[in-house]
């Protein structure tokens, strides 16, 4: 925040998202949490910029517009404008949306290369591992789990290219220090430990390039290479604010106050970044807050098996206002939660329609039963009087102290305090009762006053969360019209009287949980059914590669030979050694099998060989061509055969 005549700023970020598919309910949970924290800024008089976008770049969207038969651009173009339309239908208050392949970053991006170049932190070099295409990472063999990529648990391939690398190393002690000794620059606290641990384990330069694909930036002087994604992503939450041709915006909002980000991409924030500000003597942002996932059937969310929950069908049978609730009110921050249809009825009904919804329309009813539709000033106070007013007064200032923490949950049960507290009031004041009697007309008096008072309260305090539903409480209130302020949250005076309500439509409707769980659990089985018939069809679909001429054929030699011996990688865990004897030739050649085969299973094994493949080391060793295997997707196996070694095959 900068002080000054000015207003305070409080810039926040969502990362951008992938446009690889549309979003689901786990995406939007992001979102939506610093929308929230956006809307309670501005309330509080902050000038508040709210960044989200989309990262376009990479092997993975190539891939995917080239399936579809369209354009890398065509393809995200269509994707993104799906992500502006859910995010325009959430209400997302977002004061810009980058999208990495517009020039005003792609521009931006390569002068930061330019300057780190210049700085002496970018060398070239050859880039090695194994590679995961689908999350277009590279892993260490320590990395693997089962041999298979650690985030999305599919097989990997081990790969190679040139590559540009960015001197990551020469900042660890910096990012080390900042984890260690700015506290809240990284939570929550779990995450930062996890960090320290990732940094004192020593930091690797890290890859900024790639010259297998051409999706990307182009590194500057450089055409055979395109800047990889992270270096491409992470300088967004700059260059959309026109660093460092056009400073306005970046001097008014640098450093970011917040990168609000999932847990798994926590590391490219809180060390990745920091480094690379560093490099360019750029100050680093305030804080970054991990959040957790929303799990489904105790997993992650995927569009494969069907199970992804979206978020649009749910705003169109409840409404934008119940599911931010839900999502707000439910989940902790920072930990996992599991997405439930039960839970999220439940909440709409008990929270919503019964403590709020029916506290408003109670309190309208009776005030224009009782005292004509006016609200009356309050005439004395009990103590159950003051109570309310003491809950009331507590409210905001409750509120405040958890969004400082970003804790949604409390803050919205700080809120329902109020609320219940509301309704508890009516029970113990018996308002009917007291309007037979001429004697309590003061007594009554003060407890309408109170409830609208309590209420109006709340149409403020809910202003982040849910707006519309507080706009719709205001027109009740009789307060239309009237500007918003969160000060006016901290009086209990108030209005003193005088309003006139207006009785307006339930805010929510009750639900029938039980109908609407039936109805709900029959659509998820339904896509479920269909996702699992198009894997099924999928899985039997051969998709062969285009066609070759025997010309191309013929460019092969293959070649029998016989493993005469077989042990590990001593550097690689997957991988296996052969010598394979062909005719009279003895050859070293390494396959990625050793999940699938033991050494001594090979030995004696009559294999075909690609004899005259361009040799190519493998960690360290040489491998002189290559052995074939069947691949069914699962499992690796050997082709073999009874002729004698040295035979050509063709
Ligand atoms: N493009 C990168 C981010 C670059 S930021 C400089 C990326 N994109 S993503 O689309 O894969 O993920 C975006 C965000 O969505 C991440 O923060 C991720 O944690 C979040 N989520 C994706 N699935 C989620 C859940 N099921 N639950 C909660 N958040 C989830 O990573």
């Amino acid at each position: 925040m900068t002080e000054g005549s000015e207003k305070k700023t409080f810039y926040i970020s969502t990362p951008i998202y992938y446009p690889s598919s549309n979003l689901h309910i786990g995406h939007t949970y992001c979102t939506v949490m610093a929308d929230a924290m956006a809307r309670f800024k501005r309330l509080q008089g902050y000038d508040v910029r709210l960044q989200t976008g989309t990262d376009e770049h990479g092997l993975k969207i190539a891939q995917k517009a080239k399936e579809k038969g369209v354009t890398p651009q065509e393809y995200v173009d269509e994707v993104v404008s799906g992500i502006q339309k859910l995010w325009k239908t959430m209400e997302i208050s977002y004061d810009d949306f980058i999208r990495t392949t517009e020039p005003r970053h792609m521009k931006r991006v390569q002068e930061m290369f330019r300057r780190m170049d210049a700085k002496g932190d970018i060398y070239k070099g050859k880039y090695e591992g194994w590679y995961c295409t689908p999350c277009e990472s590279y892993w260490t063999e320590s990395q693997l789990v089962n041999g298979c990529c650690p985030d999305c648990g599919r097989p990997v391939e081990w790969a190679s290219e040139d590559a540009y690398f960015f001197r990551l190393s020469k900042y660890q002690d910096r990012v080390l220090d900042l984890l260690e000794n700015h506290p809240d620059f990284l939570q929550p606290e779990t995450r930062r430990h996890e960090m320290i641990e990732f940094v004192k384990q020593g930091l690797d330069d890290l890859c900024i390039s790639r010259s297998s694909f051409d999706w990307g930036i182009q590194v500057p002087g450089d055409p055979n290479s395109v800047i990889y994604v992270w270096l491409d992503a992470l300088t967004n939450y700059v260059t959309a604010l026109g660093w460092p041709d056009d400073t306005e915006l970046y001097d008014k909002y640098w450093p970011a106050d917040v990168h609000l980000v999932g847990k798994e991409i926590v590391r490219f924030h809180s060390v990745i970044w920091p480094a690379m500000l560093m490099s360019l003597d750029l100050p680093l942002p305030k804080h970054v807050l991990g959040h957790g996932w929303l799990l489904i059937d105790g997993g992650k969310m995927s569009k494969s098996k069907g199970n992804v929950v979206d978020p649009v069908f749910l705003i169109d049978r409840y409404g934008i206002d119940a599911l931010k609730y839900f999502l707000l009110r439910e989940y902790t921050f920072g930990q996992d939660g599991v997405f439930t249809n039960e839970v999220m009825l439940k909440r709409m009904n008990y929270d919503l329609a019964n403590d709020l919804g029916n506290l408003v329309s109670r309190t309208v009813a009776m005030i224009e039963k009782y005292r004509g539709g006016v609200v009356p000033p309050a005439r004395g106070e009990d103590e159950t009087d003051r109570d309310l007013r003491e809950t009331a007064l507590g409210a905001a200032p409750a509120v405040d102290a958890h969004m400082e923490k970003f804790s949604f949950n409390l803050a919205l049960e700080d809120i329902w305090v109020l609320v219940r507290r509301a309704n508890k009031y009516i029970d113990e004041k018996m308002p009917w009762a007291l309007a037979k009697d001429p004697e309590k007309a003061e007594e009554l008096d003060t407890c309408l006053h109170n409830l609208a008072e309590s209420l109006r309260i709340v149409s403020i305090l809910i202003v982040p969360f849910m707006h519309t539903t507080s706009e719709k409480m205001r027109v009740q209130l009789g307060l239309a019209g009237q500007p918003v302020r969160w000060d006016d949250a901290l009086t209990f005076e108030g209005v003193g009287g005088g309003a006139a309500v207006q009785k307006g439509a339930p805010l929510f409707p009750r639900l029938d949980i039980e109908k609407e769980l039936a109805e709900l659990e029959a659509v998820k089985a339904k896509t479920m059914a269909e996702a699992k018939a198009k894997a099924d069809a999928e899985a039997v679909k051969v998709e062969l590669k285009p066609e070759i001429e025997i010309e191309d054929f013929d460019k092969l030699d293959l070649r029998v030979g016989t493993i005469m011996k077989a042990e590990r990688h001593p550097k690689a865990d997957r991988l296996l050694v052969f010598q394979v004897r062909v005719g009279n030739e003895a050859r070293q050649v390494i396959s990625g099998v050793a999940d699938y085969y033991k050494p001594e299973e090979m030995v004696g094994k009559k294999v075909i060989l690609v004899a005259n493949l361009k040799p190519r080391k493998l960690r360290g060793l040489e491998s002189k061509g290559m052995l074939l295997f069947a691949d069914d997707g699962k499992r690796l196996s050997i082709v073999t055969t009874d002729a004698e070694d040295g035979n050509p095959v063709g």
